[in-house]
């Protein structure tokens, strides 16, 4: 892309910052706030939400009133950024807020929070996966930590959904799934794609995408990385292990949402994935250009969107849908 073509972009991008900024500016009308109408209160799980984007989800949706619970992995940290999300809201806006301890890399961790929730709530209305690592900043791309970054990021997610989906409250409004995904993950982004086409195509492809390929693909990438034999030509070239990890993660949404999407009235699941933009965050070492407030809107427009959009299995930035 020639240098206007880059500053018409930008251009572009700031422009839709704009606007996304006057939407979230603009309140539910009473008849959109489906969350109201859920007695005694709707549920709503943030993972890693005691710093960045997973905190400003939380508070986000703890100021449209749902009852918000923080899980995160330091049971500390959690209960301080609960204790920061009451202290900070409005004098005159009611908040409601817990932290849980969840490891999302620890299989029994989700296991003990699953039993927490169903014994407390009953079950959850909403989930936001947004729990992850990156260990490689700026012009880094090591895979040092692979399988830790793939055991978080996609692992962990899958980890949650698969103990959360039977959780989900039946509700007239349906129940939702937000993962915090990136567009890194992209199959075949434009400066970071996959180079095995072929994988590249059944990824894409809804009739050949199955956990097993997803899978083989993670266990393949692993193995090369361990052995050194990893190359840029076969795989995501920025950031590799965590750019796989979100391909998954992307992957993963889809797959659930095809097998979701046969749910009766009444028992409806929306799953869908974002990504926030290069945010301001310590997983950025705070170089993002966006702050974590506009880093998570896309998730709690997601997450609040009204059951009559029908939105599943799709992938968005800036609320609007971009392509896997
Ligand atoms: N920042 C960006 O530009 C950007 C871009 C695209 C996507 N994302 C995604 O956005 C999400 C949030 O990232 P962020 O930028 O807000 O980063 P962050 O400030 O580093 O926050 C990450 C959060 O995840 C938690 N976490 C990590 N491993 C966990 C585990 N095993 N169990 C539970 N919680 C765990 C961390 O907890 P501790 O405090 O205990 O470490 C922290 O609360 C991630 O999924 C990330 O991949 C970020």
């Amino acid at each position: 892309m020639g240098k206007k073509g880059k500053e018409a972009a930008r251009e572009r991008r700031e422009q839709r910052r704009r606007e996304v900024a006057l939407l979230r500016s603009l309140p539910y009308e009473p008849h959109q706030r489906w969350w109201d109408r859920l007695a005694p209160r709707a549920v709503a799980v943030v993972t890693g939400a005691n710093r960045g984007i997973g905190f400003e989800a939380a508070r986000q949706l703890a100021l449209h009133g749902l009852h918000v619970v923080l899980a995160c992995r330091d049971a500390a940290k959690g209960q301080d950024a609960a204790e920061r999300i009451l202290a900070e809201a409005p004098d005159d806006t009611v908040v409601s807020v817990e932290s849980r301890k969840l490891d999302v890399a620890d299989a029994a961790s989700v296991e003990a929070f699953a039993a927490w929730a169903v014994e407390t709530y009953g079950g959850i209305h909403v989930l936001v996966n947004n729990a992850g690592v990156n260990f490689n900043k700026g012009a880094d791309n090591s895979v040092e930590f692979a399988e830790q970054v793939i055991e978080t990021n996609y692992y962990g997610t899958k980890r949650m959904i698969d103990a959360m989906i039977p959780l989900m409250k039946r509700s007239a409004y349906g129940a939702r799934i937000v993962n915090v995904s990136s567009r890194l993950g992209r199959a075949n982004g434009r400066r970071n794609r996959i180079g095995d086409v072929s994988l590249r195509d059944r990824l894409l492809k809804d009739d050949c995408l199955s956990e097993q390929l997803i899978d083989e693909m993670i266990t393949k990438f692993l193995e090369q990385a361990k052995q050194g034999t990893w190359s840029l030509n076969e795989w995501p070239q920025m950031y590799t292990d965590y750019s796989i990890s979100k391909l998954a993660v992307n992957a993963y949404t889809r797959l659930m949402a095809r097998r979701l999407s046969d749910r009766p009235e009444g028992q409806k699941i929306y799953i869908n994935c974002f990504c926030p933009g290069w945010v301001k965050t310590a997983m950025t070492g705070w170089e993002g250009n966006v702050s974590a407030e506009e880093g998570a809107d896309t998730g709690i427009w997601l997450a609040l969107l009204p059951q009559e959009t029908d939105t599943n299995g799709k992938f968005f930035a800036e609320r609007c849908e971009i392509s896997f």
